[in-house]
């Protein structure tokens, strides 16, 4: 007799990690033992990083030179922005970048070693070179010219500053780089665990990390911001996110930025997040977006909040990013940049004790089925 494992692997330990710690009981989340909330507070997405790939918090030197080292490679390879700006300007962003992310592979002269300093190396390449990515292609499908990375600015910095053209506010950079801490891992969710499997191959850190791009796009998983977006872009006003929320229960359709497989509580990202989309909002002269998804969130509060069903951190990313000047389908490219620091840990982590994954399936189709020739099927 075979065990079937719990449809979508729900509750199963696939891996060891000791990057982060999830409670969805309690609503917590932690990065190497330290709370969320307090590395949103006061980390930056570097540190955060650099404590995900080491399991502990840098000193400044050691900070500095990593730091350094990330910004010594903002550069793209020669010939890589020349494909990205003769892409064609429809595509999807998030196509494109799991595209490019994989073109890297590539310019690597030697890009499937795997030892440890390799995989960090080749990690922290894709992790530096993702914003001048997602932003170069922005800039040519809106007919403006590739803005060069800055190597004094930090990522959050570099990445506004290669899409917008000018220097972000300290706010708005800062605003960023919160956003970017708080996406940075989340234990074995969909597009880590991708990242795993094909590590586990041996095959190479590129392909890893352009599985989990392919799986972070999912409107079940990254994709979500985008529909939250598009939702709140569909309620004409706050007066009407009742009436909007209740039909889609009604009709048994899903609310995009609720729910989790892991949190039965309230995500502690969206807590963060929330406060800071309502500050974006009121700085930007954006707080109907802000009202409308508070509005959404008490409906669902009284319909779903009972069944464990609470905003994840998707929710009120939407307000924050838009708040941030962000277009709409960046939003997931910006969650991949994020993540691409946790999908490199993981594949770092993976490869220092590595067994390939390779689960079984329950076969439930037919046994000794004959062979019927062409000519005499029905
Ligand atoms: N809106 C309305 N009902 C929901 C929602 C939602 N967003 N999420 C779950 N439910 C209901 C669902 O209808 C089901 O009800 P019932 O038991 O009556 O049939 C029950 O809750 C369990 O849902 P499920 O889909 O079986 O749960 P899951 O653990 O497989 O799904 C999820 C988790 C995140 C896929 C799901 O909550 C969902 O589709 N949410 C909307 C998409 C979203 O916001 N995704 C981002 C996730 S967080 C960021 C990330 O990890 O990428």
């Amino acid at each position: 007799m075979t065990t079937t494992a719990p449809k979508g692997l729900e509750g199963i330990i696939a891996a060891e990690t000791e990057m982060s710690f999830i409670d969805g009981t309690q609503g917590i989340l932690e990065y190497v033992g330290i709370a969320i909330d307090d590395l949103a507070r006061n980390s930056t997405f570097e540190e955060t990083v650099f404590l995900l790939w080491n399991r502990r918090l840098p000193t400044q030197s050691e900070l500095d030179a990593f730091t350094q080292d990330i910004r010594s490679r903002y550069q793209l390879p020669a010939g890589l922005e020349e494909r990205i700006t003769t892409l064609p300007k429809t595509a999807e962003p998030m196509h494109m970048l799991r595209t490019m992310v994989s073109s890297l592979a590539m310019f690597d002269s030697d890009p499937n070693q795997n030892d440890p300093d390799s995989a960090r190396d080749k990690a922290l390449n894709v992790l530096a070179c993702a914003p001048a990515i997602v932003a170069a292609f922005d800039r040519h499908r809106r007919g403006l010219p590739v803005v060069a990375p800055d190597s004094s600015l930090s990522i959050a910095e570099n990445f506004l500053n290669m899409l917008n053209g000018e220097k972000p506010t300290a706010t708005m950079a800062k605003a960023l780089d919160v956003c970017l801490i708080l996406h940075a891992d989340h234990g074995l969710n969909n597009s880590t665990f991708s990242a795993r499997v094909v590590i586990s191959t041996m095959s190479d850190v590129y392909s890893a990390l352009t599985a989990a791009i392919g799986s972070l796009r999912g409107p079940l998983h990254g994709g979500a911001n985008e529909g939250v977006m598009r939702m709140l872009n569909e309620i004409p006003t706050v007066a009407d996110a009742d009436a909007f929320i209740t039909g889609k229960l009604e009709r048994k359709e899903k609310v995009m930025g609720f729910g989790h497989r892991v949190y039965k509580a309230y995500d502690p990202r969206a807590t963060y997040l929330k406060t800071l989309a309502k500050q974006l909002a009121e700085d930007t002269g954006n707080q109907d977006l802000y009202e409308k998804s508070f509005a959404i969130e008490k409906v669902m509060e009284d319909a779903v909040a009972a069944k464990g069903i609470y905003p994840n951190v998707d929710f009120y990313s939407a307000t924050t990013y838009h708040c941030i000047g962000l277009q709409l389908d960046l939003f997931t490219p910006l969650f991949a940049i994020s993540r691409l620091g946790g999908w490199s840990g993981h594949v770092i982590e993976q490869l220092s004790d590595n067994r390939l994954y390779r689960p079984k399936a329950d076969y439930i189709g037919p046994h000794d089925a004959p062979y019927i020739p062409i000519a005499e099927r029905g």
